[in-house]
């Protein structure tokens, strides 16, 4: 295998020093770019771009040849786990995406199977190696999956939700029927991951979206337990070197100390969470990473560099951030606002690390 020419990020993951802060964005490979939508366009949707290996390569690299990120992510989904289950998953146009059999019974939920990932997932693992050798050690690739309730949060509910009714339904009247489908997720994710691994991925990341729709206690029940589950499984190592674990609970700012215990490496925060308050609550056990608001992405260049300056200030000096958004970019970014976010984290960030 090639040697990484940029490690920051790797580094940054596991709070070893750095020159600067490395910077990637959540979505980073998505519709805000012109060349993306052209490539989605030839796939003709967005299914058929994630299954195609090639056009899935072509797509993760677009943000790199654009800007100096520190990091590429494997262009998939997270719901593929569900649609290799045999859910049905489509995307219907402008309702983002929907089950065509949502699992909502203890019939449909006794036969639910965790998918073979060099089976059904085989597109996405065969992806995996293709981004590899395309990116020739620019920077690592970030694999990732669904957390096990995210995921079930869409399995039970049939697609996207403004109140989780169905699903918290289940969670308080049939208790067991949620924890069975959770355990499914959660062998299904965690075999996903090793596959991942196993292709090439130098970094994973658990995206927990909906953990924060839930009670305090519930979080820790059906959330936090399955992913601590499925980072037991996970391996920590690849031909010797470490693969770096982040899990990323938005809307979990107030459980980062219990979040910090579950086996990662690295929390991720969104931006309702201070960056000094957050590093002296986990302490020396995890790195953060986050956590600027999407939205200052719609300002101009020069609030951007400002608002950078600030989530880089209140991290603080030494290392163990990675800079992030603190959820997905929006369709609706500038693409030149980009450039002025990543040259504002690299260039202000440098202050933050001399010296060590
Ligand atoms: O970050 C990257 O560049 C990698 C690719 C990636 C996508 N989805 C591509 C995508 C990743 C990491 C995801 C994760 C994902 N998918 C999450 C967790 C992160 C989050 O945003 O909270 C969730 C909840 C999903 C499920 C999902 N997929 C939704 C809700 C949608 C619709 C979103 C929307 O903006 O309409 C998708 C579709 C999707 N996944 C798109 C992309 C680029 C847009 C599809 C399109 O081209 O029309």
């Amino acid at each position: 295998m090639i040697p990484l020419k940029n490690d920051t990020l790797i580094r940054a993951l596991l709070r070893q020093p750095t020159a600067y802060t490395p910077v990637w964005l959540m979505r980073q490979a998505g519709r805000y770019l012109p060349e993306y939508n052209q490539t989605r366009a030839r796939a003709g949707n967005f299914l058929a771009l994630c299954k195609s290996p090639a056009l899935a390569t072509e797509v993760t690299l677009q943000p790199l040849d654009r800007y100096r990120l520190d990091a590429a992510i494997l262009f998939s989904d997270i719901l593929t786990i569900p649609d290799a289950m045999g859910l049905g998953l489509y995307f219907a146009d402008g309702e983002g995406p929907r089950f065509e059999r949502p699992t909502r019974d203890a019939a449909s939920i006794g036969k639910l199977v965790a998918p073979d990932p060099l089976g059904e997932l085989k597109y996405v693992i065969d992806a995996v190696a293709e981004i590899r050798r395309a990116l020739g050690g620019r920077v690592p690739l970030i694999g990732f999956a669904g957390s096990p309730y995210t995921l079930a949060c869409y399995m039970v509910e049939g697609g996207a939700s403004d109140d989780f009714r169905t699903i918290k339904t289940m969670l308080y009247r049939e208790p067991a029927l949620l924890h069975r489908i959770l355990e499914v997720n959660a062998q299904a994710v965690a075999a996903y991951l090793n596959a991942q691994i196993g292709a090439g991925v130098q970094a994973v990341m658990l995206f927990d979206t909906w953990g924060g729709n839930l009670s305090h206690d519930a979080y820790r029940e059906f959330s936090l337990a399955y992913l601590a589950r499925v980072l037991g499984e996970v391996k920590r190592e690849h031909d010797g070197v470490r693969v770096p674990r982040i899990v990323f609970t938005k809307g979990g700012g107030l459980w980062l100390e219990a979040i910090a215990g579950c086996g990662c490496d690295c929390v991720g925060v969104d931006w309702t969470v201070n960056l000094a308050d957050a590093r002296q609550r986990v302490g020396e056990r995890v790195s953060l990473q986050g956590n600027l608001d999407p939205a200052v992405l719609f300002s101009t260049p020069q609030v951007i560099r400002e608002q950078t300056g600030k989530v880089l200030a209140s991290f603080g000096p030494g290392p163990g951030h990675v800079f992030n958004l603190g959820h997905g970019i929006s369709q609706f970014t500038p693409p030149d606002h980009v450039s002025a976010l990543v040259a504002a984290v690299h260039e202000l960030s440098r202050a933050h690390h001399e010296g060590r």
